[in-house]
């Protein structure tokens, strides 16, 4: 009988902390998307609310809905077999009260078959992200440039604060994340925050001493439109990939070369 494969579970990622292994996170959207990263050994996948702007073509991650986000982490959830898969709770459902937010989580673990929920912020969620912990719902925090807070922060900008940089993560640890997002920080910053915190912190644009790094799928595949932003390494260039197999199916069309002999059926 064939094994089925071991999950990695919020505990199991809690401890590669402890024994040092870096972590590797990305994001996934789709089913096969979802599946190549899982094959390819990734610790965890989220399904950010990035998905607004890479996706959806929005300009900020505001737009994307609670059933938007739902329905794309469903395929997610589906497809992966091995990493831990965390959803982004978008705006506004953390703001909204406790209740409100265990009524979002749990929708978003109950019809996902997801493990995890991500949301923004450190201190001034502490208590959002006890209240999760307590229902049983493992929380991700998100702490230094919060892109659901781009209007009120005028644009994406690192974050340089450290005392409220270090509160925040002290705050999220304390309130039961299991892990954290550390976005757009110094490094020295980041590394002070990882020395202080037993929980793994993973960093997307805070430095190489983080416990992990994470980083947008489409930045990484070369398939953003616009801006990509200057911690992204582009390990591929899909979108000229595409371009150029796209016009050369145009062009053999045209030219009457597709389909040919090999292609059609007698
Ligand atoms: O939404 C997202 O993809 C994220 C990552 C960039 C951390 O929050």
């Amino acid at each position: 009988m064939p094994t089925q494969p071991l999950r990695i579970t919020v505990p199991a990622f809690r401890d590669m902390k402890q024994s040092g292994t870096k972590i590797s996170v990305l994001t996934a959207y789709d089913y096969p998307t979802a599946r190549l990263l899982d094959q390819a050994g990734i610790e965890a996948v989220l399904v950010g609310d990035s998905m607004s702007m890479v996706i959806q073509g929005h300009h900020t991650t505001l737009p994307v809905t609670l059933d938007e986000m739902i329905y794309h982490a469903e395929m997610v959830g589906r497809a992966v077999q091995q990493a831990l898969v965390i959803v982004d709770m978008p705006f506004p459902t953390t703001h909204l009260g406790c209740h409100q937010a265990i009524a979002a989580a749990g929708r978003i673990l109950k019809e996902t078959g997801c493990q995890a929920v991500k949301l923004e912020g450190g201190a001034a969620q502490a208590e959002v992200i006890a209240a999760l912990s307590a229902a049983g719902i493992p929380v991700m925090a998100h702490v230094g440039l919060r892109p659901q807070h781009v209007h009120q922060m005028g644009g994406y900008h690192v974050q340089r604060d450290q005392q409220q940089l270090l509160a925040d993560a002290r705050a999220a640890e304390q309130a039961g994340a299991f892990s954290i997002v550390l976005e757009c920080i110094p490094a020295t910053i980041a590394a002070e925050i990882t020395r202080t915190l037993t929980i793994p912190t993973i960093g997307i644009g805070a430095g190489s001493d983080c416990d992990g790094q994470v980083l947008v799928l489409h930045d990484l595949l070369g398939l953003t439109s616009g801006y990509v932003p200057r911690f992204v390494r582009p390990y591929a260039d899909l979108k000229n990939l595409i371009h150029s197999a796209v016009t050369q199916f145009r062009d053999d069309v045209r030219q009457g070369t597709f389909p040919g002999a090999d292609e059609t059926f007698r």
